[in-house]
């Protein structure tokens, strides 16, 4: 198999399901913690359950104040599912945020839609940097992409919620179709550091269907794979599937074997970028009915990061192999063989397979007591300052208007210390919750409305200019 193949058949292969309507039985499964946001749809409509996948979607209009609903172009409806009709546009202001609850702590799989669509029938396809909270997470350039784009990583939130941000760099405005949170097990997925990005998640069968919820219980989807080179396997007898990965009986009842027996089976891909640390999980599961003198063992090889000896697989069980250490794979890039053992009488087989990079989002974001007494402040005086969202003080280029911060190191949340409302449009009396700013040094409340005395709180803090 010629390198890069597989990366190339991945792109082609990405948004596959969104084409053509796959029927799907609508079974009542447990959606316990997933958020489904389908991004412009108005929320009179919502919630409803997308009729191709049985998932309950709801309006994203109550998770972010800013931009505006869309549609695409009416000819394009019948190439994508529901969810991914409507999308919100930001054609104000340079970063736009979406505020989610979240339980810190928990494992989420995050998954992002992009679908441009020719919804202003510009026919300009936009380009925008995905921030998630204060870090950037990935640029998205949807150029040529009609298909639209999806950008997927596995993260433990380290607080209850979760800011994913949307950055203007140039002409064309942001845009968003979906949004997917999906709760994991907090003993799969596990990294020494850093986030896992999904490079891809395959199984290897010759059909169309993209496997997903309510097939997978964590609504992972698993792309079908397939190449001349192979043989494919299957089953419709059961498998155990049960414990950690639970990986979906239907991405386990078919498996790949290589065409040439006696040749190992290779699966090469490059990274992005190319010096990204790796991890890889490999499912494997005996689906073939083995006579009495017929064996299978063979030998996982990553040229010189990983060697794995004498594996057979299960008899209709799910064996998962994976690198407990992230991986670095070489320049010209990453190479996955099965190399069937002495032994042996059967060539190597495999089910399906996971391919992630690291990614780091490693700022600390703003002190979450000032965050609140902020977010207080701002909802009392109904102040609507377009950049007001996300982290207040990260990263520092987007920091909110009329706020100053004080920046130690990486490793010590920044500290609010001014804030200038001067001119805001603010009524009432001087709220006390101005005090919870624990650290700041300035305000300026000058030139609005306010009423009433000045309070005592105010004159503990120093060099204040109030006017
Ligand atoms: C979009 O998907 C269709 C159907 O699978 C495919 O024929 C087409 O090449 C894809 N377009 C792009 C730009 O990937
Ligand atoms: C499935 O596998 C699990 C873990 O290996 C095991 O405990 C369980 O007994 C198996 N179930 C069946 C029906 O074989
Ligand atoms: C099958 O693979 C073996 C070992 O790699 C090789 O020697 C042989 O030439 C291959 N046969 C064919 C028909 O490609
Ligand atoms: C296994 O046994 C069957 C008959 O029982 C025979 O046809 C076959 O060639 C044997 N396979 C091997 C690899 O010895
Ligand atoms: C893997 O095994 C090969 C020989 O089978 C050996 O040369 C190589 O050093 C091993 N690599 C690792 C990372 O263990
Ligand atoms: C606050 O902003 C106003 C104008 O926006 C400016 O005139 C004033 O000097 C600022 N206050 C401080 C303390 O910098
Ligand atoms: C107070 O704000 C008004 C508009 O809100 C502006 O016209 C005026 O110049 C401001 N005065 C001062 C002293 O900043």
């Amino acid at each position: 198999m010629v390198l890069s193949y597989v990366y190339y058949e991945m792109k082609c292969h990405l948004l596959l399901a969104m084409i053509g309507a796959f029927a799907v039985m609508v079974v009542a499964q447990k959606q316990e913690g997933f958020i489904s946001l389908d991004c412009g749809f108005p929320i009179e409509e919502s919630p409803y359950s997308d009729p191709s996948t049985g998932l309950t979607f709801t309006s994203d209009s109550t998770f972010i104040q800013t931009g505006k609903s869309a549609r695409i172009e009416k000819q394009l409806n019948q190439n994508f599912r529901k969810p991914y009709l409507t999308l919100r546009y930001f054609p104000e202001g340079k970063r736009n945020c979406y505020s989610l609850n979240v339980n810190r702590g928990t494992n989420y799989l995050i998954s992002l839609t992009f679908i441009y669509g020719n919804y202003d029938d510009l026919n300009v396809y936009p380009n925008f940097d995905l921030y998630l909270g204060p870090d950037k997470w990935r640029r998205i350039d949807m150029e040529g992409r009609s298909n639209g784009t999806k950008e997927e990583i596995i993260h433990i939130p380290r607080k209850n919620s979760l800011d994913i941000c949307l950055v203007r760099t140039g002409t064309t405005s942001p845009i968003i179709s979906a949004i997917e949170l999906r709760p994991l097990r907090n003993d799969t997925y596990v990294t020494h550091s850093g986030s896992l990005r999904r490079s891809f998640r395959v199984y290897l069968s010759n059909s169309e269907r993209e496997v997903r919820f309510a097939d997978d219980m964590y609504d992972r989807i698993w792309t079908p794979f397939f190449s001349s080179r192979f043989t494919q396997i299957t089953t419709n007898l059961n498998i155990n599937t049960s414990d950690t990965f639970e990986v979906p009986k239907a991405a386990l009842s078919s498996a790949a074997t290589p065409r040439n027996a006696s040749a190992p089976f290779i699966i090469s891909w490059k990274p992005i970028p190319s010096d990204a640390e790796v991890y890889l999980y490999l499912h494997f599961a005996e689906i073939q009915t083995l006579q009495a003198n017929e064996t299978r063992e063979f030998d996982i090889i990553m040229k010189g990061v990983f060697n794995q000896s004498g594996i057979t697989p299960p008899k209709l069980e799910r064996l998962t192999v994976f690198s407990a250490v992230p991986l670095q794979c070489d320049l010209d890039g990453c190479r996955l063989e099965l190399v069937r053992t002495p032994k042996s009488t059967l060539p190597p087989l495999i089910n399906a397979l996971e391919a992630y990079t690291i990614i780091e989002f490693p700022q600390l974001e703003t002190n979450s007591s000032d965050v609140v007494a902020i977010k207080n402040i701002k909802a009392t005086y109904r102040l609507s300052k377009i950049s007001w969202q996300g982290d207040p003080c990260l990263p520092q280029e987007l920091s909110w208007e009329n706020l100053g911060c004080s920046y130690a190191n990486i490793s010590t949340p920044p500290r609010i210390i001014s804030l200038n409302l001067s001119a805001s449009g603010l009524t009432g009396s001087i709220s006390p919750i101005l005090q919870n700013l624990a650290h700041i040094q300035e305000l300026d409340l000058s030139n609005n409305s306010l009423t009433g005395s000045v309070p005592k709180f105010l004159a503990n803090i120093k060099s204040l200019s109030l006017m």
